[in-house]
């Protein structure tokens, strides 16, 4: 990199709120970043797009974090993530982290030896979901769930709903009946339904979600790049939406009550 651009800030982007699972780990690990996240909400859901739109859409949103100068981007959806992180990698000369569902530690932790995974049906067709599950849950038995209709609840604001019990019920009930022990949660919008999915799934079964090693491992790439903020500048939090932007508020509000989001038109 030709100029020093350690305080410019890391780009987040998601096709709605629910990449903030991931904003809050890495805001924790990462406090003196600046960061900026943008929720593609009118888009949403990308979980029943092609490849090729998920691809054109992620480009979009890479196009408006770069011009925002950021350093490094997460693809904090896993849809986008498991469709269009190859092809970011290729066209852009920053760094992109990419998640996809957690499918190794469940299969290391499992004594059963069935896991559950619940993502959208892009990501589960996505090849790099398919390379995943053969390297890493090899005599592990995976049963894939689609997710339809839940992303599509909270980004109406319909996280706590009687319509979403229901759905979780669909469709978590048929994978505690094949006696899975560990639960991988392969959306970035699902963390927000943790404590809703233990209420049916109970405390035995082992929930997994990625934010975490997400946050270490963008950590992680920013010290090996040399690009971690170094301190000398007041950070910025800035969160951005082109759709439902009370929606994206209000569940900002249960975070931090001091951060505003900004209306986008894109
Ligand atoms: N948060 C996105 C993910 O992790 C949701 C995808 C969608 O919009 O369907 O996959």
């Amino acid at each position: 990199m030709s100029y020093k651009m350690n305080n410019n800030p890391i780009g987040i982007f998601d096709s709605g709120i629910g990449g903030i699972t991931i904003y809050e780990e890495l805001h924790k690990l990462l406090p003196n970043e600046s960061i900026i996240y943008l929720a593609d909400s009118k888009n949403a859901p990308y979980g029943k797009k092609s490849k090729e739109q998920i691809i054109e859409l992620s480009i979009k949103n890479t196009k408006f974090l770069l011009k925002k100068c950021c350093k490094l981007i997460v693809v904090a959806c896993n849809t986008a993530s498991t469709n269009a992180v190859k092809t970011l990698r290729k066209k852009y000369d920053i760094p992109f982290i990419r998640i996809q569902p957690a499918i190794k530690p469940a299969a290391l932790q499992s004594k059963t030896k069935i896991v559950g995974i619940l993502a959208t049906e892009s990501t589960l067709s996505s090849d790099l979901f398919y390379e995943t599950s053969q390297k890493f849950a090899q005599g592990v038995e995976v049963i894939e769930q689609k997710g339809n209709g839940i992303v599509s609840l909270i980004e109406s604001g319909k996280m706590h709903s009687s319509e979403m019990d229901q759905l979780l019920r669909k469709y978590l009930d048929p994978m505690l009946e094949k006696n899975i022990d560990n639960l991988v949660l392969g959306c970035t919008h699902y963390p927000f339904l943790r404590s809703k999915i233990e209420m049916i799934t109970g405390k035995e079964i082992n929930i997994i979600d990625s934010g975490e090693a997400i946050a270490r491992q963008t950590k992680n790439i920013l010290e090996i790049e040399n690009l971690i903020n170094d301190g000398t500048t007041q950070n910025t939090q800035q969160f951005y939406i082109n759709k439902n932007i009370d929606v994206f508020q209000k569940l900002l509000d249960t975070y931090h009550k001091d951060l505003k989001v900004l209306r986008l038109d894109f």
